[in-house]
Order: structure tokens, then sequence, then C-alpha cells
């Protein structure tokens, strides 16, 4: 990346409410800034609720009712997609900007075949004849590494595996050539050769034609797989940012040190317990001043209760929102 075209993407105190019967707000996501540059993957974990999905729903402008961004901004390639017309919009979601759905299943249709859902996919955004549709077709699903395409193509996703679907899933976000992906929880509840298969297939995807991919999950290990920087997310804040190694190494942050101490060992052994964290994430409805991890959190101190500590940067590139991150006082 040069220094001149900037990133990619630049998020910058993206806020998004959910205005409730009797006036008070759900504030969903909560100042989240970040950038992300071609090529690069964007790590985002946090546990249900966080407020992964509606972060990334906001960046594509397609929040549920009555869901409303209520500051920042969202620039990508020069643009910033909070500030142009819908018109504009829908010339960017599915071909600039390519989502992969955290269900699957309910954003195919179970019973039209895959060329077709494919076709339609591509006429969203402009002409394109029988034998070009079909081309294009293959050419995504190879590069998810579906080999048998012809068959796939003819098939229903009623008829394929949960596996396939993922990946006719990440192909349809593909076949337009998208410069971003958002990802949202991928592999959820595939099993884990799946789960590779799949990252390898973005992966490859990402070698071959530099895409930048925002991959969301709440599986620690999934996420340090694929990613380059992560963002863990709290409450609906990030608190903690960094690049991959150094988080993983050196966890800022005692909400993404237990995430890290939660990762099943490669070498479990039955009846082995995982380290979870214990206690509940935040009610968004009902946030007091304190730091919303104060109550599940083990180094919990005064300051903590007074007041919910702001991201800030710690070391260079490590941004944490701690008013006692872990490798300052280590000897605690
Ligand atoms: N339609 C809605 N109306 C009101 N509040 C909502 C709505 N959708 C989401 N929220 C609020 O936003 C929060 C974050 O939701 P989000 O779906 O982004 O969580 P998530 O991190 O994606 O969780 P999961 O891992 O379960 O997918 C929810 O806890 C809820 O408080
Ligand atoms: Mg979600």
């Amino acid at each position: 990346m040069s220094l001149q075209s900037g990133p990619m993407l630049a998020v910058s105190g993206l806020t998004t409410e959910f205005p409730l019967k009797g006036g008070s707000v759900i504030r969903a996501v909560d100042d989240i800034s970040f950038t992300l540059a071609a090529g690069r993957t964007l790590g985002i974990v946090g546990e249900s609720g966080s407020g992964k999905s509606v972060l990334i729903r906001s960046l594509m402008r397609i929040l549920d009712a009555p869901g409303r961004i209520a500051a920042g901004s969202v620039v990508f390639k020069g643009r910033d997609l909070l500030r142009i017309g819908e018109r504009e919009m829908r010339g960017i979601r599915g071909r600039q900007i390519g989502m992969i759905f955290q269900n699957p299943a309910g954003s195919l249709s179970p019973v039209a075949t895959v060329a077709s859902q494919f076709a339609e996919a591509m006429r969203a955004h402009e002409r394109v004849g029988a034998a070009a549709a079909r081309d294009r077709s293959i050419r995504a699903l190879a590069a998810v590494g579906v080999e048998d395409s012809a068959a796939v193509l003819a098939s229903r996703p009623y008829q394929l595996s949960g596996g396939l679907i993922q990946r006719i899933m990440i192909g349809l976000a593909l076949v337009m050539g998208p410069d971003l992906i958002l990802a949202d929880e991928p592999t959820t509840n595939l099993d884990v050769t799946v789960q590779e298969q799949i990252i390898a297939a973005l992966r490859k995807v990402q070698r071959d034609f530099g895409t930048a991919i925002i991959f969301i999950s709440h599986d620690m290990g999934v996420i340090s797989e694929i990613s380059d920087d992560i963002m863990v997310m709290y409450g609906a804040r990030a608190v903690e940012y960094g690049d991959l190694r150094s988080v993983v190494r050196t966890p800022l942050h005692p909400y993404t040190d237990g995430l890290i101490r939660s990762v099943p060992p490669a070498d479990i052994r039955p009846g082995m317990r995982l380290q979870a964290i214990p206690g509940y994430p935040p009610d968004l409805s009902r946030l007091g001043g304190s730091c919303r991890f104060a109550s599940r959190c083990a180094r919990v101190r005064p300051p903590c209760e007074a007041n919910d500590p702001a991201l800030a940067e710690q070391a260079p590139g490590r941004l944490v929102a701690c008013h006692f991150p872990l490798a300052v006082t280590a000897d605690v």
C-alpha cells in the first residue's frame, strides 16, 4: 500500500443506535474506528451481542429498522459511504463490496438452481448473456475450490452439503470481483475440516485478487488463522485493536486475555476443562458509568467503577480500552 493512496477502507467514529419504545436508545456500535488496506484481513472477534453484525451491516447500510447510523464516516476508496445516495450505494453493494451473511441458508433460495442464483447476482449490476454468466460463475466457483462446477451449477441448494453451500455463498460474493469482502461468521456451525477449507479458499482469493477482508467470528482460533489485524469487541465497543501476532502474544485487555485462554488447545484431552470467562455481557440499554467489562474483570479496581475507559494507544499500533492494561501492570 502506498502512503499516497491511503487505506482502501477507513472507518472513523462509527456509531449505530436502535431507538427503543419509551425513548431510550441502544447504542449497538459505539465509536468504532479502524483502517483496512488492500490484500489484508481484519478479524473482528467478540461474544454474542457485542455488535459485530450491526457493525458490518452499518458499513453496507443495510440495518434492520429502527437502526440508524448516529455518527461517523466510512471512507471506501475515497468516498464516504454514509454520505452518498442510495442509488450509488446499490452500485457498490455486491459489486465492489461482497458480503457473506451470517446465515447462508437464509440468503440463498433452497430450490432455485445455483446457476440461476449466480446469474441473478450478476444481473443486479449489469447486462450479462447466458454464456458469459456461466463462464463467470464457473470461475468464481473455481476460486473457492469447487471443481465439479457443471454439476453444482445445475443443482439446487437443498441437495447440497453445508460446506458446499458456504463455498457457493463465497463464490456469489466474489462473482463481481469485489475489492472488499465482509464475511460474517462464514465458518460457524461447519465442521473443522470444512472450516479449514473455507479459510483456505478465502486466503487464495485474497492472494490472487488482492481482496481486503473483514472476517467476523466469536471464535478466537478461527480469527487467528486468517487475520492480519484484529479488533476485539465487547459491549458495542472496540476494547483492543492491533496486529494479530502482538495481540495474541501479549494481550493488553483482560477480556482479550480471557478469549485467548478459552481457545481449545490442540492436544485437548477428554475431561479437560476449558477456561471460559465467567459472567455475562453488559445490557446495552442500561449502561452505568463504569467500565463495561468491570463486572467480569478479575482485576477490577476503584477507577474501573468510576468511568468507562476509552480506546487509547498503549504502545505503537496497540490500542486498548482499559485503565490497567495487562502488559503495563504485569506485576499485579
Ligand atoms: N433490530 C434490533 N433492534 C434493537 N436492538 C438490536 C437490533 N439488532 C441488534 N440490536 C442490538 O445490537 C446488539 C448487537 O447485535 P449484533 O447482531 O451486532 O451482535 P453480534 O456481535 O453479531 O452477535 P452474534 O455473535 O450473536 O451474531 C444486540 O445485543 C442488540 O442489543
Ligand atoms: Mg452476528
